[in-house]
């Protein structure tokens, strides 16, 4: 059932070199220029800059917080909509959308920046993507982070799946302040002295006296949806829920989840109409250390990914 073809493993290789490389490097210029009059700004706002050209899906959007278009859609402009959203990337596509996040998203793969070839529907002289392309900037502030200690007492666990058809935690807590690991674990805390807070889809906060035996555990990579309440955490993602347990104090707080390696620069988004059931278990994989452990998850969303295209 789950194969993986040699052309789409050399695809998410591509999803795992260092993303801020293209800002600074001119040999990833094309070598004799771009073949037009449309040109990528030189001088942009405080300290963005040109990270490259990205592969888009309109399914699992490689920018996925927030977006905006328009008839007079500029890189100026994009910037300026996701940096007033305090989002550290930007992307303008098919040249009047522009497109917002603080990770860039799986599948999202560097293309060559010549795909990014079309004038921005506001200003002729700047490219704004293509179809099926975006041209991404930074702002080279701090990617969001997944906080492993948020209130006393309680330590993240790891990403585990969800559906809505059988939760993997099953009360949901309206917050109103907005949802973070800090409000929901504390709103977990005091609303049943529930043992488990969960974090999904950007803005859910869910919690429980035991976590949902169907759940499967996948690669943190999969947990990194921005807050929309606050860009500098992560808040699990669509179908994916960071789990947070509490441990009273003076117990041993339980062994967490996560795998280990340094996973910063990219992460796995899945959006699935039907979340497969038969999405393989990490037991199935051999396990490796030395921070090999994303790498096999990379290879599960290769099939799926496969499954989606
Ligand atoms: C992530 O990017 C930073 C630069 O921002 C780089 O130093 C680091 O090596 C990268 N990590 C991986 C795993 O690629
Ligand atoms: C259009 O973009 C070019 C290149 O970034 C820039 O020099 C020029 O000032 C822009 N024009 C307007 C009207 O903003
Ligand atoms: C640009 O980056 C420098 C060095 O990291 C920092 O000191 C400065 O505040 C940044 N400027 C803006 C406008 O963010
Ligand atoms: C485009 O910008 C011009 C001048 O700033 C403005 O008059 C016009 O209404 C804008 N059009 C759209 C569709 O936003
Ligand atoms: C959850 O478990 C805690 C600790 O065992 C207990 O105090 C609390 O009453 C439980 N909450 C519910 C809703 O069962
Ligand atoms: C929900 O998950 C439980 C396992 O925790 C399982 O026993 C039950 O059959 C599932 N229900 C549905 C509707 O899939
Ligand atoms: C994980 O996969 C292995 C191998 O297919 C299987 O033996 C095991 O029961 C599975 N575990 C779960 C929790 O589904």
């Amino acid at each position: 059932m789950f194969t993986m073809s040699v052309h789409s493993f050399s695809k998410v290789l591509i999803a795992l070199l260092p993303l801020t490389v293209g800002a600074h490097t001119p040999s990833l210029l094309p070598r004799h220029g771009i073949h037009s009059r449309q040109s990528n700004p030189t001088a942009l706002p405080g300290n963005w800059s040109l990270v490259g050209c990205f592969t888009d899906i309109s399914t699992a959007r490689t920018l996925a917080a927030s977006s905006t278009a328009g008839a007079n859609m500029t890189v100026e402009d994009c910037i300026s909509f996701c940096s007033s959203g305090d989002f550290i990337f930007a992307g303008v596509e098919f040249g009047d959308e522009c497109y917002c996040d603080s990770t860039i998203q799986i599948p999202g793969a560097r293309a060559p920046l010549t795909d990014c070839s079309q004038p921005c529907a506001g200003n002729a002289s700047e490219i704004c993507g293509a179809s099926g392309r975006l041209t991404i900037f930074t702002s080279g502030d701090p990617s969001p982070i997944l906080v492993p200690a948020p209130t006393t007492g309680w330590t993240y666990q790891g990403c585990l799946t969800d559906n809505t058809a059988n939760r993997t935690l099953p009360v949901p807590i309206n917050i109103p302040v907005g949802v973070t690991a800090e409000t929901c674990t504390a709103a977990c805390q005091s609303a049943a002295a529930y043992t488990f807070a969960g974090l999904e889809n950007g803005h859910e906060c869910w919690c429980g006296n035991s976590t949902n035996t169907i759940a499967e555990h996948v690669s943190d990579d999969d947990c990194r949806a921005v807050c929309s309440a606050d860009h500098t955490e992560y808040c699990g993602n669509a179908n994916r829920i960071a789990v947070y347990e509490f441990t009273p104090e003076g117990a041993v707080p339980p062994p967490p989840l996560t795998c280990t390696g340094d996973v910063s620069n990219f992460t796995l988004v899945a959006v699935y109409n039907n979340p497969p059931t038969w999405f393989p278990n990490s037991s199935q994989y051999p396990s490796r250390t030395g921070g090999a452990c994303p790498q096999y998850f990379l290879d599960d969303f290769v099939g799926l990914r496969d499954m989606l295209l």
